[in-house]
């Protein structure tokens, strides 16, 4: 039974950033700037969430006219109107350097500009984080009065605990504050994401409901149906655990699982997650099960033939509090494989008919809510039969992740980024699991793309207490 279906517009929003914004893309060149940076800057220029004195800098080593970027970026700036495209072209400029005078002059640039505030998004490869913040620290004017300047970080933040210290420490030492730092999640900005608290809050019959003694396990699921095409360089580094376990499951976990603070302010919110995070153990060997998909050495950006990354994990790991004792927290994610999904499912104690009572939401590919429960079967017959209810977002105008963690960095809100502390816990966490599989050179168990991973998983899953093959009953009876 399908019981509600929404309608609505971000352009509703109200803008409550100041006036006026330069915006320098460090990068500019790159994947990230085309494909999710600067779309995400069009969608808040045409839906005038923009300050209305808005300029965008490009700034990357590959040389190219204002005109021969704008001409790179257009293809990436899907919309319908060209109209609007052109415009917001137009405020859009770019400068090729890379050295200690080319910084300088962009520094000119950028003290002639008429605003005071400045957002500086760096897309660089993570090696050259640090060195690109230091050389903004150096160079540029980056204590104006009347104005704010914010520094826009990308994944990976570090690879492991001792990296991460190492970032840290280099920002810190860079006197970059933590209220400059937006630290990108982009799992944060999702609209199902944003709904978790929402739920949570405005819902006290559910968050009743919200604990041990009601939710036999949580299974935090994200499939992707392609492989690590064209980005095996840099994945082949990282793995799955890096890529999308430290960060975006870890974070939904967090969200899930903590107590509700009573303002969601951004300190309380990321204290929150931070408590939980901190009682969460390091993962243990015996609790993961490790994938790599056939075919995935064939990318031809992998060096290593004999590579052992996994491209899909499955993780069962606990929240030592109160709330929360003996629920399996079932974490699970993987590349190349039979579709493109991303669910959190928390599933009740009481299986009644096969099918357990569970409460399901579904971040993509449409963001769905998902609520099942035994109802009597239509007509004659008594028998409870399953069924679901369910929030349908279909096609409602939702903003792009991107365009709204964008928004929340010109209007200073910094609840849906990552805060120092709860990075490090979070590395914390996985650099042991990390280590050991490294060291004992630990062998993934082969699955075929466009599976639904490795065979042992259903054993595995049930062996952690998780439901293996869940999914919604039908609507209609
Ligand atoms: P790219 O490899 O495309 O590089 C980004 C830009 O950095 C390029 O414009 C390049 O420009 C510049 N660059 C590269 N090497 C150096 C260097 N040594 N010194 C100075 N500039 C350099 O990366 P992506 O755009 O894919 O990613 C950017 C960041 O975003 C990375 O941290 C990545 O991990 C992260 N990220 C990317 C995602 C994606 O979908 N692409 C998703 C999530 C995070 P030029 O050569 O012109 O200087
Ligand atoms: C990125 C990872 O952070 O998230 C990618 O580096 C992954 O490997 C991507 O594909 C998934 O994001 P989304 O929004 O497509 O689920």
């Amino acid at each position: 039974m399908i019981i509600c279906s929404l309608t609505f517009c971000f352009c509703s929003v109200v803008n409550d950033a100041k006036e006026s914004v330069t915006i320098l893309v460090v990068g500019a060149s790159g994947d990230l700037a085309k494909r999710k940076t600067y779309p995400a800057l069009l969608a808040l220029y045409k839906a005038s969430l923009l300050p209305s004195v808005t300029i965008i800098w490009g700034f990357a080593r590959t040389e190219m006219t204002h005109y021969g970027f704008r001409h790179h970026l257009k293809p990436f700036l899907n919309d319908a109107d060209e109209c609007v495209v052109d415009q917001f072209l137009s405020i859009c400029n770019y400068r090729p350097g890379s050295s200690y005078g080319d910084w300088e002059s962009m520094d000119s640039i950028l003290k002639a500009s008429p605003s005071r505030n400045l957002v500086v998004y760096l897309a660089t490869p993570p090696n050259v984080f640090a060195q690109s913040a230091a050389v903004l620290k150096k160079t540029l004017t980056l204590t104006p009065t009347n104005g704010f300047v914010r520094l826009v970080l990308e994944k990976p933040f570090g690879s492991d605990t001792e990296s991460c210290e190492t970032l840290l420490r280099t920002l810190n030492n860079q006197e970059w504050l933590e209220q400059q730092l937006y630290r990108i999640d982009h799992y944060l900005g999702k609209e199902m994401v944003q709904n978790i608290l929402t739920l949570r809050q405005q819902n006290r019959w559910l968050n009743s409901l919200w604990n041990k003694d009601a939710v036999k396990s949580v299974h935090i699921i994200c499939k992707e149906s392609f492989g690590t095409d064209g980005r095996g360089g840099y994945f082949d580094r990282y793995g799955i655990i890096r890529d999308i376990f430290q960060n975006h499951l870890l974070q939904l976990l967090t969200l899930v699982a903590m107590d509700m603070p009573e303002k969601s302010c951004a300190t309380k919110l990321r204290n929150a997650k931070l408590e939980i995070l901190r009682k969460i153990p390091v993962i243990n060997l015996e609790d993961c099960l490790f994938g790599q998909y056939e075919g995935y050495k064939d990318d031809s950006s992998i060096e290593n033939r004999d590579t052992v990354t996994p491209t899909y994990a499955c993780i069962r790991t606990w929240v030592h509090n109160e709330t929360w004792r003996n629920v399996p927290f079932v974490l699970e994610a993987g590349k190349a494989l039979n579709d493109r999904l991303c669910e959190i499912r928390l599933h009740f104690r009481g299986v009644k008919n096969g099918q357990p009572n569970s409460l399901v939401l579904r971040l993509q590919p449409v963001p769905t809510i998902f609520l099942t429960a035994n109802v009597k079967t239509p007509g004659f017959s008594y028998n409870p039969v399953s069924a679901r209810m369910q929030v349908d977002y279909g096609q409602a105008l939702m903003p792009d992740a991107y365009t709204r963690l964008l928004l929340d960095v010109f209007r200073g809100k910094q609840a849906n980024f990552v805060r120092d502390d709860e990075l490090l816990a979070s590395w914390k966490i996985f650099t042991p699991i990390l280590n050991q599989t490294e060291q004992l050179n630990i062998v993934p168990e082969p699955y075929m793309r466009g599976s639904t991973g490795p065979d042992k998983r259903v054993e595995f899953l049930r062996s952690v207490g998780a439901i293996p093959s869940w999914s919604p009953p039908p609507s209609a009876l």
